[in-house]
């Protein structure tokens, strides 16, 4: 098959390598793709927001499959232009993709499906969010509707921040806003549970724990993710349940309502309390680091699951797991996710050595002239799959030393909460 992998990050470095190994594989190509895929892929420098474009190239290639990384062009319909053209497209179109384009389309849905999520509501101008605000419990979530490339949450303390937050979405900081989403503020601990689905049947597709602050100990400001860990210690047989039936089940038949059939994968972002599920949010495609640190510990083809997916009968697949553990840590530039510097030189990378249990998912790189460069917050992705998880941080934190790139940084405690309990 020729397949082609749109997106650039460690995700998509961490779906190439996978599909890579595939029997099935004649050609591969990542659009655009970075300086890891480049080793194994061919690259092309195309615009993925340009569907016309992509069209063509798809066209011009005789692509037999397209997988679709990130969410932006998921949003805008992607899938749906690219099917017309008759090629298999491995994700959702673009009105099941609300699930993460609109957070309201989604709360809309758990309400009217009784799935447990925080309490909301919806307001349409400043001044009855303002009103709502004054006598609310705080802290109180803040949320722009539409996406936001992880910026789009305000967790307020007290009134003042809640009402500035509100104001800021109204102002347009996040696009052109007529509502904005107020949310009860929930307790408990963050897991991240993810399935995949062809529209008719459902597997799981693993679950994992990210740690989303730039610092240690889970403090400072959002990023898009500094590290990763899978399984999730919170997931057992009940939860798991739980999450299936008053979540998963119910969010599939409403799809199925509105007349539509959900094809990819589906991020499940849900707070844990008292062995209770809630949903927070949807994401309509893998995680990124979650993507780095599941995929190492999948025991069945990829392709072979995908392509499944596209034809409608993935209930012909096995999904099977090594039963090992696995932790992603990420190597940022310097000043991330703030200012940060590009184009910077990373030497050494051809010391530090990888195996079968070993990876480096290239994600903010480029490859000039056989040097590699930074060029994104996110640089690299180091993952090892283990027994032990502790060791397998302590031989990723020994093989970020080796590197010893001055402009970067990490964070050396992932998965404290059940390395270092
Ligand atoms: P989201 O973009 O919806 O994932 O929100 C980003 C982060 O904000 C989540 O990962 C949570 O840590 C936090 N968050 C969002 N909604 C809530 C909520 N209702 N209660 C507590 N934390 C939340
Ligand atoms: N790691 C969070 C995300 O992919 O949205």
């Amino acid at each position: 098959m020729k397949i082609a992998i749109l997106g650039s990050g460690g995700r998509e470095h961490a779906i190439a390598d996978k599909i890579s190994n595939s029997q099935k594989l004649k050609k591969l190509y990542c659009i655009p793709g970075n300086a890891g895929t480049e080793h194994i892929a061919e690259n092309i420098n195309l615009d993925i927001s340009n569907f016309k474009e992509l069209g063509k190239f798809v066209e011009e290639k005789k692509i037999d499959l397209i997988i679709v990384g990130p969410e932006k062009p998921l949003v805008e319909g992607v899938v749906d232009f690219l099917s017309r053209k008759g090629v298999k497209v491995f994700g959702p179109n673009k009105t099941c993709a609300q699930l993460e384009g609109s957070k309201i389309f989604t709360k809309k849905i758990c309400k009217q499906y009784n799935i447990p999520t925080a309490k909301f509501g919806v307001f349409k101008s400043s001044k009855d969010a303002h009103k709502f605000l004054e006598n609310a419990k705080k802290p109180i979530v803040i949320k722009a509707d539409g996406l936001a490339a992880g910026k789009g949450v305000y967790i307020c303390e007290n009134t003042e921040s809640a009402k500035m937050a509100v104001d800021e979405i109204f102002n347009g900081k996040f696009g052109i806003a007529n509502q904005v989403l107020v949310e009860e503020f929930l307790e408990g601990e963050e897991m991240s549970y993810f399935v995949i689905t062809d529209g008719k049947t459902f597997n799981k597709f693993n679950t994992a724990q990210d740690h989303k602050r730039v610092g240690e100990g889970d403090k400072g400001k959002n990023t898009g993710g500094m590290g990763a860990y899978s399984p999730s210690g919170l997931i057992n047989k009940e939860l798991d349940l739980k999450i299936i039936d008053k979540i998963v089940k119910p969010t599939f038949a409403a799809i199925k309502d509105i007349g539509e059939s959900y094809k990819g994968f589906l991020y499940i972002g849900l707070m844990i309390k008292n062995n209770d599920p809630y949903l927070i949010e949807y994401n309509v495609r893998m995680g990124d680091p979650e993507c780095q640190t599941i995929l190492p510990l999948l025991d069945s083809d990829l392709l072979d699951i995908i392509v499944s997916c596209c034809e409608n009968n993935l209930n012909s697949q096995e999904i099977r797991w090594k039963s090992k553990k696995s932790i992603c840590i990420v190597l940022c530039a310097n000043g991330y996710p703030e200012k940060y510097k590009k184009n910077v030189e990373i030497s050494n990378l051809d010391k530090v050595t990888t195996s079968n249990n070993t990876f480096i998912y290239h994600a903010g790189t480029e490859l000039i002239n056989k040097k590699v460069y930074s060029i994104g917050g996110r640089v690299l992705n180091f993952v090892t799959i283990s027994d032990n998880l502790k060791a397998a941080r302590e031989n990723l934190l020994k093989k970020i030393n080796n590197l010893a790139w001055k402009d970067g940084f990490y964070r050396k405690d992932i998965g404290f909460k059940i390395i270092d309990k």
